[in-house]
Protein backbone atom coordinates (compact mmCIF):
# COMPACT_ATOMS: atom_id res chain seq x y z
CA UNK A 1 0.00 0.00 0.00
CA UNK A 2 1.45 3.18 -1.23
CA UNK A 3 1.47 6.64 0.13
CA UNK A 4 -1.74 7.99 -1.68
CA UNK A 5 -3.50 4.73 -1.01
CA UNK A 6 -3.01 5.12 2.95
CA UNK A 7 -4.14 8.54 2.84
CA UNK A 8 -6.94 8.43 0.82
CA UNK A 9 -8.22 5.61 3.11
CA UNK A 10 -7.31 7.84 6.08
CA UNK A 11 -9.52 10.42 4.93
CA UNK A 12 -12.61 8.51 4.60
CA UNK A 13 -14.43 10.54 7.33
CA UNK A 14 -12.71 14.05 7.08
CA UNK A 15 -12.66 14.62 3.41
CA UNK A 16 -10.71 18.26 4.41
CA UNK A 17 -6.73 17.12 4.74
CA UNK A 18 -6.22 19.54 6.99
CA UNK A 19 -7.58 19.88 10.74
CA UNK A 20 -10.46 22.18 10.47
CA UNK A 21 -13.66 21.23 10.71
CA UNK A 22 -16.68 22.02 8.50
CA UNK A 23 -17.69 25.07 10.12
CA UNK A 24 -14.17 26.43 10.52
CA UNK A 25 -13.97 25.50 6.71
CA UNK A 26 -17.38 27.55 5.91
CA UNK A 27 -16.40 30.40 8.05
CA UNK A 28 -12.97 31.16 6.83
CA UNK A 29 -14.45 30.54 2.91
CA UNK A 30 -17.22 33.22 3.39
CA UNK A 31 -14.48 35.73 4.15
CA UNK A 32 -12.37 34.90 1.41
CA UNK A 33 -15.27 35.15 -1.19
CA UNK A 34 -17.03 38.21 0.02
CA UNK A 35 -18.66 38.94 -3.34
CA UNK A 36 -20.22 35.35 -4.28
CA UNK A 37 -18.94 35.56 -8.09
CA UNK A 38 -15.28 34.99 -7.34
CA UNK A 39 -12.39 32.99 -9.27
CA UNK A 40 -10.75 30.81 -6.83
CA UNK A 41 -7.71 28.64 -7.21
CA UNK A 42 -6.42 26.02 -4.90
CA UNK A 43 -2.38 25.22 -5.37
CA UNK A 44 -2.30 21.86 -3.66
CA UNK A 45 -6.26 20.88 -3.77
CA UNK A 46 -6.45 17.34 -3.07
CA UNK A 47 -9.48 15.83 -3.20
CA UNK A 48 -10.85 19.57 -4.03
CA UNK A 49 -13.16 20.11 -1.35
CA UNK A 50 -12.14 23.36 -0.80
CA UNK A 51 -13.62 24.48 -3.67
CA UNK A 52 -16.35 22.43 -3.87
CA UNK A 53 -17.59 24.00 -0.79
CA UNK A 54 -17.32 27.44 -2.43
CA UNK A 55 -19.22 26.27 -5.42
CA UNK A 56 -21.77 24.97 -3.24
CA UNK A 57 -22.26 28.13 -1.66
CA UNK A 58 -21.97 30.46 -4.34
CA UNK A 59 -23.80 29.23 -7.66
CA UNK A 60 -21.84 31.86 -9.54
CA UNK A 61 -18.07 31.35 -8.13
CA UNK A 62 -15.99 29.44 -10.49
CA UNK A 63 -13.00 27.36 -9.14
CA UNK A 64 -9.78 25.46 -10.20
CA UNK A 65 -7.26 23.28 -8.59
CA UNK A 66 -3.81 22.03 -9.08
CA UNK A 67 -2.13 18.97 -7.86
CA UNK A 68 -0.18 16.08 -8.89
CA UNK A 69 -2.21 13.23 -7.19
CA UNK A 70 -4.08 11.59 -9.71
CA UNK A 71 -6.08 9.51 -7.39
CA UNK A 72 -7.27 12.83 -5.90
CA UNK A 73 -8.23 14.61 -8.80
CA UNK A 74 -10.61 12.00 -9.91
CA UNK A 75 -11.93 11.76 -6.54
CA UNK A 76 -12.70 15.92 -7.10
CA UNK A 77 -13.93 15.42 -10.47
CA UNK A 78 -16.71 12.52 -9.68
CA UNK A 79 -18.04 14.94 -6.22
CA UNK A 80 -18.20 17.59 -8.66
CA UNK A 81 -20.66 15.51 -10.83
CA UNK A 82 -22.02 13.98 -8.34
CA UNK A 83 -22.42 17.61 -6.45
CA UNK A 84 -23.90 19.44 -10.17
CA UNK A 85 -20.93 21.98 -9.84
CA UNK A 86 -18.72 20.07 -12.81
CA UNK A 87 -18.67 22.89 -15.51
CA UNK A 88 -17.60 25.50 -13.01
CA UNK A 89 -14.20 23.32 -11.83
CA UNK A 90 -11.86 22.90 -13.99
CA UNK A 91 -8.62 20.56 -12.57
CA UNK A 92 -4.81 20.49 -13.51
CA UNK A 93 -2.49 17.98 -12.80
CA UNK A 94 0.60 19.16 -12.05
CA UNK A 95 3.33 20.53 -10.13
CA UNK A 96 1.52 23.91 -8.11
CA UNK A 97 4.63 25.52 -8.37
CA UNK A 98 5.19 25.39 -12.32
CA UNK A 99 1.60 26.53 -12.62
CA UNK A 100 0.62 29.11 -14.83
CA UNK A 101 -2.66 30.68 -15.87
CA UNK A 102 -3.73 33.52 -17.58
CA UNK A 103 -6.47 34.47 -15.23
CA UNK A 104 -5.85 36.44 -11.62
CA UNK A 105 -7.58 34.89 -8.89
CA UNK A 106 -9.78 36.45 -6.57
CA UNK A 107 -8.72 34.23 -3.94
CA UNK A 108 -5.81 31.61 -3.74
CA UNK A 109 -5.95 28.98 -1.72
CA UNK A 110 -3.09 26.50 0.08
CA UNK A 111 -3.63 24.58 3.12
CA UNK A 112 -1.17 22.21 4.28
CA UNK A 113 0.81 21.84 1.43
CA UNK A 114 3.75 24.70 1.63
CA UNK A 115 6.00 21.86 0.79
CA UNK A 116 5.09 22.00 -2.53
CA UNK A 117 6.73 25.43 -2.84
CA UNK A 118 9.60 24.64 -0.07
CA UNK A 119 7.68 27.05 3.02
CA UNK A 120 5.20 29.17 3.68
CA UNK A 121 6.97 32.23 2.25
CA UNK A 122 7.24 30.32 -1.15
CA UNK A 123 3.59 29.25 -0.71
CA UNK A 124 2.72 33.20 -0.37
CA UNK A 125 5.20 34.14 -3.65
CA UNK A 126 3.52 31.57 -5.80
CA UNK A 127 -0.10 32.93 -4.72
CA UNK A 128 0.72 36.30 -5.20
CA UNK A 129 1.71 35.64 -8.96
CA UNK A 130 -1.61 34.38 -9.32
CA UNK A 131 -3.65 36.98 -7.35
CA UNK A 132 -5.97 39.85 -8.44
CA UNK A 133 -5.69 43.33 -7.49
CA UNK A 134 -7.86 43.64 -4.12
CA UNK A 135 -7.55 39.74 -3.75
CA UNK A 136 -7.40 37.38 -1.07
CA UNK A 137 -4.80 34.76 0.18
CA UNK A 138 -5.99 31.64 2.59
CA UNK A 139 -3.44 29.87 3.48
CA UNK A 140 -3.16 27.10 6.32
CA UNK A 141 0.33 26.02 7.85
CA UNK A 142 1.63 24.45 11.23
CA UNK A 143 3.55 26.12 13.99
CA UNK A 144 5.14 25.17 16.79
CA UNK A 145 2.73 25.58 19.69
CA UNK A 146 5.20 24.72 22.20
CA UNK A 147 8.85 24.18 22.27
CA UNK A 148 8.82 20.78 19.83
CA UNK A 149 11.29 17.87 20.34
CA UNK A 150 13.79 17.06 18.25
CA UNK A 151 11.44 13.84 17.51
CA UNK A 152 8.71 16.00 16.40
CA UNK A 153 10.81 18.35 14.46
CA UNK A 154 12.76 15.61 12.29
CA UNK A 155 8.69 13.90 11.98
CA UNK A 156 7.21 17.19 10.96
CA UNK A 157 9.69 19.96 9.76
CA UNK A 158 10.72 23.25 10.89
CA UNK A 159 8.02 25.52 11.86
CA UNK A 160 8.44 28.97 13.45
CA UNK A 161 5.67 29.60 16.77
CA UNK A 162 2.38 31.15 15.94
CA UNK A 163 3.74 34.76 16.60
CA UNK A 164 6.81 34.57 14.66
CA UNK A 165 4.72 32.83 12.10
CA UNK A 166 2.40 35.45 11.57
CA UNK A 167 5.60 38.42 11.81
CA UNK A 168 7.13 36.54 8.72
CA UNK A 169 4.00 36.92 6.73
CA UNK A 170 3.16 40.58 7.74
CA UNK A 171 6.68 41.66 6.79
CA UNK A 172 6.58 40.14 3.71
CA UNK A 173 3.85 42.34 2.96
CA UNK A 174 0.84 40.71 3.78
CA UNK A 175 -2.18 41.87 6.51
CA UNK A 176 -4.35 39.26 7.84
CA UNK A 177 -8.00 39.97 7.47
CA UNK A 178 -9.15 36.81 9.66
CA UNK A 179 -7.82 34.03 10.56
CA UNK A 180 -8.40 30.50 12.60
CA UNK A 181 -6.00 28.33 15.20
CA UNK A 182 -7.17 25.54 15.28
CA UNK A 183 -8.72 24.38 18.30
CA UNK A 184 -7.35 21.32 20.40
CA UNK A 185 -10.36 19.44 19.53
CA UNK A 186 -10.03 19.88 15.80
CA UNK A 187 -6.50 18.77 15.58
CA UNK A 188 -7.51 15.69 18.19
CA UNK A 189 -10.19 14.79 15.60
CA UNK A 190 -8.10 14.97 12.54
CA UNK A 191 -5.63 12.48 14.10
CA UNK A 192 -8.81 10.37 15.53
CA UNK A 193 -10.13 10.07 12.39
CA UNK A 194 -7.46 9.29 10.38
CA UNK A 195 -5.97 6.59 11.55
CA UNK A 196 -8.94 5.68 13.21
CA UNK A 197 -10.28 5.12 9.79
CA UNK A 198 -7.10 3.01 8.29
CA UNK A 199 -7.59 1.05 11.43
CA UNK A 200 -11.25 0.53 10.64
CA UNK A 201 -10.58 -0.45 6.98
CA UNK A 202 -7.69 -3.27 7.85
CA UNK A 203 -10.38 -4.77 10.73
CA UNK A 204 -12.80 -5.28 7.63
CA UNK A 205 -10.60 -6.38 5.30
CA UNK A 206 -8.61 -9.02 7.37
CA UNK A 207 -7.91 -11.43 4.17
CA UNK A 208 -6.85 -8.65 2.31
CA UNK A 209 -2.60 -8.03 1.94
CA UNK A 210 -2.27 -4.87 2.87
CA UNK A 211 -4.54 -5.50 5.76
CA UNK A 212 -1.56 -6.10 8.86
CA UNK A 213 -0.01 -3.40 6.95
CA UNK A 214 -2.09 -0.92 7.21
CA UNK A 215 -3.07 -1.59 10.86
CA UNK A 216 0.68 -1.33 11.87
CA UNK A 217 1.10 1.81 9.84
CA UNK A 218 -2.42 3.51 11.99
CA UNK A 219 -0.77 2.29 15.10
CA UNK A 220 2.55 3.76 14.58
CA UNK A 221 0.89 7.34 13.09
CA UNK A 222 -1.05 7.40 15.83
CA UNK A 223 1.38 6.79 18.63
CA UNK A 224 4.14 9.31 16.63
CA UNK A 225 1.05 11.86 17.20
CA UNK A 226 0.49 10.96 21.07
CA UNK A 227 3.91 10.86 21.91
CA UNK A 228 5.96 13.32 19.53
CA UNK A 229 3.43 15.78 18.50
CA UNK A 230 0.11 16.02 19.60
CA UNK A 231 1.13 18.54 22.51
CA UNK A 232 3.38 21.31 20.80
CA UNK A 233 1.99 21.28 17.05
CA UNK A 234 -0.65 23.51 16.19
CA UNK A 235 -2.51 24.85 12.76
CA UNK A 236 -3.28 27.98 11.56
CA UNK A 237 -5.61 29.24 8.70
CA UNK A 238 -5.06 32.70 7.84
CA UNK A 239 -7.01 35.17 5.00
CA UNK A 240 -4.28 37.73 3.84
CA UNK A 241 -5.10 40.73 1.62
CA UNK A 242 -1.85 42.33 0.21
CA UNK A 243 -1.14 45.42 1.97
CA UNK A 244 -0.11 47.31 -0.93
CA UNK A 245 -0.09 46.53 -4.32
C1 LIG B 1 -2.31 17.81 3.23
S1 LIG B 1 -2.94 17.67 1.59
C2 LIG B 1 -4.03 19.07 1.60
C3 LIG B 1 -5.09 19.00 0.53
C4 LIG B 1 -6.11 20.15 0.59
N1 LIG B 1 -5.47 21.45 0.51
C5 LIG B 1 -6.97 20.08 1.85
O1 LIG B 1 -6.74 20.86 2.79
O2 LIG B 1 -7.89 19.24 1.87
C6 LIG B 1 -1.57 18.26 0.60
C7 LIG B 1 -1.80 18.15 -0.90
O3 LIG B 1 -0.68 18.72 -1.60
C8 LIG B 1 -0.48 17.95 -2.76
N2 LIG B 1 0.88 18.16 -3.25
C9 LIG B 1 2.05 17.76 -2.68
N3 LIG B 1 3.09 18.16 -3.43
C10 LIG B 1 2.56 18.85 -4.49
C11 LIG B 1 3.14 19.52 -5.61
N4 LIG B 1 4.47 19.56 -5.78
N5 LIG B 1 2.30 20.12 -6.49
C12 LIG B 1 0.95 20.07 -6.31
N6 LIG B 1 0.36 19.45 -5.28
C13 LIG B 1 1.15 18.85 -4.37
C14 LIG B 1 -0.74 16.51 -2.32
O4 LIG B 1 -1.00 15.66 -3.43
C15 LIG B 1 -1.94 16.72 -1.41
O5 LIG B 1 -3.14 16.59 -2.13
Amino acid sequence: MNREEISKIAHTHHSIKSPLDDESVRRLLERGTPRGDERILDLGCGGGEWLLRALAMHPRLRAEGVDISEGDLAQAERTADRQGVRERLVLHRQEAAAFASPYAYDLVLSVGAAHAFGGLLPTLAAARKHLAPGGHVLIGEGFWDRDPSGEAVEMLGEFADLATTVERVEADGWTPVDGHVSSRGELDDYEWSCWGSLSTWALDHPADPDSAQALATAATRRSEWLRAYRDTWGFVTLILRRTSD
